[in-house]
């Protein structure tokens, strides 16, 4: 259920700060499903504190695996993928898409039923693009007209050979996580390259990944061996201040211990050529390269953001949207279609937001195109229950006149709970 509390925030004159960021959601999860399926004892330092990883974590103790919090560190007690068992009950993602199409790839090869569910907001995203191939591969997964329940029992799986018909890091991670328990090889092609978390860590638990520019494979039946990692921050919660200190006069932030992955740092070039004062340097790499982001107050304009770019931006377009409003000139956004299939219609919610704040924004099937240079004041917005439109609304908040009050604003923890601390903290 989606509790909405209205969050209001008033103004701020500058927004200054240097901060260290809990661990990245998307490795998060894929660190804590695979350290569930390795041999051993994996510790992963900096954890997230995300609500969406939480609910990985609780999934996975309903699987049998054995979850153990320490301060920041979560310690996993993989017993493989046989040492998984039938969950008592329906497994409940939550709010997070990833928690439940990774663990369908998962449950795939596991001779037991289940069921994987959600939210509200969960329940209204697709899920056949992850089901068709997982039946494919041999599994039984039954949609509910395409959405959350899903049904899967799962079974001895063979290798396939599966072209992606959108760019997808959540399908092709699922694919892949059936594929390490398939006979034979799983290969995948996306249309673009989606975040490559995934096959940069199956090495680190060893397993050997084959990859060429958007096709990767595995071969089925290499054991995982347990892994010790440290989290660097979340890069996606990062654009956030990022945006803020860019828009708003007399700010600087620095965010250091960063994840600078480069399907992930799209949105600093984008920033860059908007003439953002954006600069970041990567201090180690692996199995992540890790760093620092600064950014200081600037007079941005206008960019327009073509289909291509959109895979490495695309949860940062809120933010960037934000941007848009404070740029001289007209921003567009291009090629986007799936913004509509998040964990709101993020189209259509920040289009609605900002033109609530006076901001001259048109919508469009696949994307938006912003006037900036438009001043915005304060009001009633909806988050519509989306962390990253909370977010994204909050920050255009801080550079607005006049108060605002997000309905649903508290729906931030699901990816960044020390936001309004932070908020709170950075702001004069
Ligand atoms: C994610 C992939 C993206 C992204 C989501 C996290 C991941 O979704 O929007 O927030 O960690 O793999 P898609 O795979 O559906 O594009």
């Amino acid at each position: 259920m989606l509790a909405f509390v209205t969050v209001r925030l008033t103004p701020a004159r500058s927004f200054r700060g240097r901060f260290s960021l809990a661990g990245d959601k998307s490795i998060c999860h894929r660190a804590a499903i695979l350290g569930a399926v390795a041999e051993g004892e994996t510790r992963i330092h900096n954890f997230s504190s995300a609500a969406d990883c939480a609910s990985t974590l609780r999934c996975l103790e309903a699987l049998g695996v054995s979850v153990r919090r320490e301060g920041a560190t979560v310690v996993l007690r993989g017993r493989g993928f046989d040492g998984l068992h039938a969950p008592k009950a329906d497994l409940d993602a939550g709010n997070s898409g990833s928690t439940l199409r990774m663990l369908a790839g998962v449950l795939a090869g596991r001779p037991f039923q289940s069921v994987l569910t959600g939210d509200e907001s969960l329940r209204r995203r697709p899920v056949e693009r992850v089901a068709e191939p997982l039946r494919r591969m041999g599994a039984r997964a039954a949609s509910t007209d395409g959405r959350p329940p899903l049904r899967i029992e799962g079974g001895p799986l063979r290798g396939i050979s599966w072209e992606m018909p959108v760019a997808s890091a959540q399908v092709k991670t699922a694919i892949l996580l059936a594929g390490l328990q398939a006979e034979g090889h799983t290969t995948i092609r996306e249309p673009a390259r989606s975040r490559d978390h995934t096959e940069r860590l199956l090495p680190a638990f060893g397993v050997p990944v084959a990859i060429d520019r958007t096709t990767v494979s595995v071969m089925g039946g290499t054991r995982l061996r347990p892994l010790e990692l440290v989290v660097p921050g979340d890069v996606s919660s990062a654009a956030f201040l990022v945006v803020a200190a860019l828009i708003l006069p007399g700010s600087e932030v620095r965010i250091d211990n960063v994840l600078l992955n480069p399907g992930r740092v799209a949105f600093v070039d984008v920033l860059r050529a908007m003439r953002g004062d954006v600069s970041m340097e990567t201090t180690c790499s692996d199995p992540e390269p890790v760093g620092w982001i600064e950014a200081r107050s600037s007079a941005l304009r206008a960019v327009d953001i073509p289909p291509t770019w959109v895979p490495a931006l695309i949860d940062e377009l809120p933010a960037l949207a934000v941007a848009g409003c404070f740029a001289e000139g007209r921003t567009t956004v291009a090629g986007a279609a799936e913004l509509r299939l998040k964990e709101s219609d993020r189209i259509g919610a920040i289009v609605e937001g900002l033109r609530a704040m006076g901001a001259r924004i048109e919508e469009r099937p696949d994307g938006f195109a912003v006037e900036g240079g438009a001043s915005l004041r304060g009001g009633a917005v909806r988050s519509r229950g989306d962390h990253r439109i909370a977010m994204a609304l909050a920050v255009a908040a801080l550079a607005a006149e006049g108060a605002t009050e997000i309905e649903g604003g508290e729906c931030v923890g699901v990816s960044f709970p020390e936001f309004p601390g932070i908020l709170r903290e950075a702001t004069s």
